[in-house]
């Protein structure tokens, strides 16, 4: 199978790149690397095809799927606090870049695209767990670009005959996480803070919960949402995550007894537009890509712990 993956050099692009590989796949990747780094497919680089091009260029994005078989629509401006300040930079790339995607998939004759979406879509609704048929309630302008990116991928397979699954993906963690953008996510400034003894700064108090989810039960997700049968699957959204919800205080507990280290975190005021508690349902995923998330949290802090701290 030749896949495409589109934000192939950022953090789960290329941990896909590492297991579509590992499955005998022909792999290319189309990546304008603004927010990904080379260094991150520096150890495959000599076994994929890597086009640095845009996703907001149509022809860019045609070149890229020509030939392929299925493609991974990973390539975005991955950032809540981003859109606020830039709402039409992150519309053109995640919106008008998905659209351009399954524009050129449709007409160079991709089987199947499956689509990273993410659980900010649905927004500060207090119901635990979420479940993909709640309705969605996108906060931000990265939650409305996300479920527009859906929304699109439903129709183009429902009107065009495009097959194409979304995959939500809640908190994901792991080695290659970029600890030093500025909309960088917890694990990786925790353990950036454990290193470089600088204490991190938790906003609120500590007790709000994640459902954190190490990154390689992310590509296996999309691996199998590649391969499910198109009944299973097409048209169809589904959470990835562990299924289980965990404070940022346990968290940095946590990685401080996992490296031995202790450094008190510094607490400031919380953010606007955090939400309290996000906790997903994966029964979805499982009962019918038969997915299941093979590493748990401890597991996978342990695992980013040993890695070597991410490059530029
Ligand atoms: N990390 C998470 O917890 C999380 C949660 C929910 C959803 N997601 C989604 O998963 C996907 C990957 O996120 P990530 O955390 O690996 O972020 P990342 O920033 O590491 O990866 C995004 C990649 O897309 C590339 N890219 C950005 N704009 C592009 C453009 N215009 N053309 C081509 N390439 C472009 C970047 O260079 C980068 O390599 C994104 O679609 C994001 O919305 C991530």
């Amino acid at each position: 199978m030749r896949v495409l993956v589109t934000g192939g050099a950022g953090f789960i692009g290329s941990h896909l790149v590492e297991a579509s590989l590992a499955q005998g796949f022909e792999v290319r990747v189309l990546d304008s690397l603004v927010t990904g780094h080379l260094a991150n497919l520096a150890p495959f680089q000599k076994r994929i095809v890597l086009q640095k091009g845009d996703v907001r260029s149509l022809e860019d994005c045609d070149r890229a799927v020509r030939g392929c078989d299925t493609v991974f629509h990973l390539a975005a401006l991955p950032s809540v606090q981003r859109s606020v300040e830039d709402p039409s930079g992150s519309h053109a790339v995640n919106c008008t870049g998905t659209v351009n995607i399954l524009e050129s998939a449709r007409a160079r004759g991709v089987r199947r695209v499956v689509y990273a979406s993410s659980s900010s879509i649905y927004g500060d609704s207090p119901e635990l767990p979420k479940r993909e048929d709640q309705p969605p309630r996108p906060l931000s302008p990265y939650a409305a670009s996300k479920l527009a990116g859906e929304l699109y991928g439903r129709a183009f397979s429902a009107s065009m005959g495009l097959e194409f699954v979304a995959m939500r993906f809640f908190n994901i963690f792991g080695p290659r996480q970029d600890p030093d953008s500025p909309y960088a996510a917890v694990v990786p400034i925790f353990i950036h803070a454990l290193r470089t003894g600088k204490a991190p700064t938790i906003y609120g108090d500590g007790e709000q919960t994640r459902d954190f989810t190490y990154v390689t039960n992310v590509a296996e997700a999309l691996l199998v949402a590649a391969q499910a049968p198109a009944d299973k699957a097409s048209g169809k959204v589904f959470n990835v995550a562990c299924g289980g919800r965990t404070s940022l205080n346990t968290i940095y507990e946590t990685l401080q007894s996992l490296s031995g280290t202790r450094l008190p975190a510094v607490y400031a005021a919380a953010r606007t537009g955090d939400v309290r508690h996000s906790q997903a349902d994966i029964s979805a995923a499982k009962a019918a890509l038969g997915w299941t998330p093979r590493v748990g949290l401890e597991e996978g802090l342990r695992l980013t712990l040993a890695a070597p701290a991410a490059t530029a």
